[in-house]
């Protein structure tokens, strides 16, 4: 499962991957990848893989990094930026759109698999 967190810087990506890694069972803190564009967890038996690509530049970067192999069809990665590795980061299954409002968030689910739209069924 690929997940795209779509939003302006303070939007509440990562926030959201936060509650959804506690949700999950996850304790532990859960910082944001702005430096180390990747962080791992494991929670609720699943493999996680949450990316903030704000910072992204090196094309090469991304197979040196070994990132191409987290999209592994076993992982479940959440991806703040995706844009910033267009080309790179495979196709969404579920896109989440973040946009700030006066009193707090408008959340848009959009499901772009057939995977993405069994799963958001379920919620
Ligand atoms: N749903 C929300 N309602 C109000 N404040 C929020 C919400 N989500 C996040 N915030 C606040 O906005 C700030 C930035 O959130 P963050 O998750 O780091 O944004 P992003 O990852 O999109 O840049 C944090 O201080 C956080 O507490
Ligand atoms: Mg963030």
């Amino acid at each position: 499962m690929n997940i795209y967190l779509r939003g302006d810087l303070g939007a509440g990506k990562t926030t959201l991957v936060r509650a959804l890694l506690q949700a999950l069972g996850h304790t532990g803190r859960v910082k944001s990848p702005t430096y180390t564009l990747l962080e791992q967890y494991e929670a609720g038996g699943l493999h996680l893989r949450h990316f903030d690509l704000y910072r992204f530049r090196d094309t090469e970067e991304w197979e040196a990094a070994g990132f191409r192999d987290e999209f592994d069809g076993c992982n479940v990665c959440f991806v703040e930026w995706p844009e910033k590795a267009q080309g790179l980061v495979p196709q969404a299954d579920v896109e989440i759109v973040l946009e700030i409002l006066p009193n707090g968030r408008n959340l848009t689910l959009l499901a772009n698999t057939e995977a993405g739209r069994e799963c958001l069924s379920l919620l």
